[in-house]
């Protein structure tokens, strides 16, 4: 499919946890719409990996080794990118784990790990980088939820809270910030085509499909064009919203 042109031209984007999967397509998005792409994630190898995969296409690009866990951290890597680059436009705040267990078996670690990574990552990221959108007055800021997070699901109740608790931040930071032209949107993927969902066998597939009105799971590039159109002027009006890209599964 064509990818729209947006004016990101000269744009610098960081997106956490991009070393693989949904955040590295959207990286690849970004780069190949010109923009600067910083990747961010926990290994140096994969971040370096994922690093010259874009550079070997002619793209812009460069790494960071980062937990979204650490202030201190991620105070220091988002001080190097403005050092680097002279500003953020805009984060993703896609980093995020799963360790499901139905309720009465969840070890309090599982609970404590997904909130933790989820959604303390994205208040720790958010919170630093707001210092260097606030100076520049403006960015835009997009959390990667889920649909989990609107519909909740048996067997992630750690998780489903995580990422209704991004939506949730999503709306108050919208509010704080927009006074300094910075803003903050959620996406709320559905079921996405990942080495993750590749192993599910066909038949599991097929009655996920079932549920969706469009019929078929989405795929990491779905995600990453909506990416492009929040992080830029197209999308200028609008603030605190939480986008699903599921194929009709939530509709309010
Ligand atoms: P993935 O597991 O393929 O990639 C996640 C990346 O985040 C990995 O490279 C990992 O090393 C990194 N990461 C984990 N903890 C980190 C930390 N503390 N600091 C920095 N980086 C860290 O996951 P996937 O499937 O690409 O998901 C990306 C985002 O999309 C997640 O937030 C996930 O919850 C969300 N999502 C995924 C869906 C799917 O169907 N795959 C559906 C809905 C939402």
């Amino acid at each position: 499919m064509e990818t729209a042109k947006y004016n990101l031209q000269g744009k610098t984007v960081v997106i956490t946890g991009s070393a693989r999967g949904i955040g590295f397509a959207i990286a690849e998005a970004f780069a190949a719409q010109n923009a600067h792409v910083v990747i961010v994630d926990l290994a140096r190898e994969s971040v370096d990996k994922a690093v010259q995969s874009l550079t070997g296409k002619g793209y812009s690009a460069s790494g960071q080794v980062g937990d979204v866990t650490s202030g201190e951290v991620m105070e220091a890597l988002f001080a190097a990118v403005v050092a680097e680059c002279g500003g953020i436009d805009c984060l993703v705040n896609n980093a995020g784990i799963t360790r499901d267990n139905l309720l009465l078996r969840m070890k309090q670690e599982e609970w404590d790990l997904v909130i933790r990574i989820n959604l303390s990552g994205t208040f720790v990221c958010t919170q630093k980088v707001f210092r260097h959108m606030m100076k520049a007055r403006g960015g835009s800021i997009i959390n990667i939820a889920s649909v989990i997070g609107i519909m909740g699901n048996a067997g992630q109740a750690n998780y489903a809270a995580s990422k209704g608790g991004i939506i949730a931040f999503t709306k108050s930071c919208a509010k704080e910030f927009a006074s300094r032209g910075v803003r903050v949107n959620a996406i709320a993927p559905g079921f996405i085509e990942t080495e993750m969902t590749a192993t599910l066998p066909e038949e599991v597939v097929a009655s996920y499909a079932k549920a969706i009105p469009l019929q078929k799971m989405g795929t990491p590039a779905d995600v990453a064009r909506l990416c492009l159109f929040l992080a830029a002027d197209d999308s200028a009006y609008i603030t605190g919203q939480t986008i699903a890209i599921d194929g009709g599964l939530t509709m309010h």
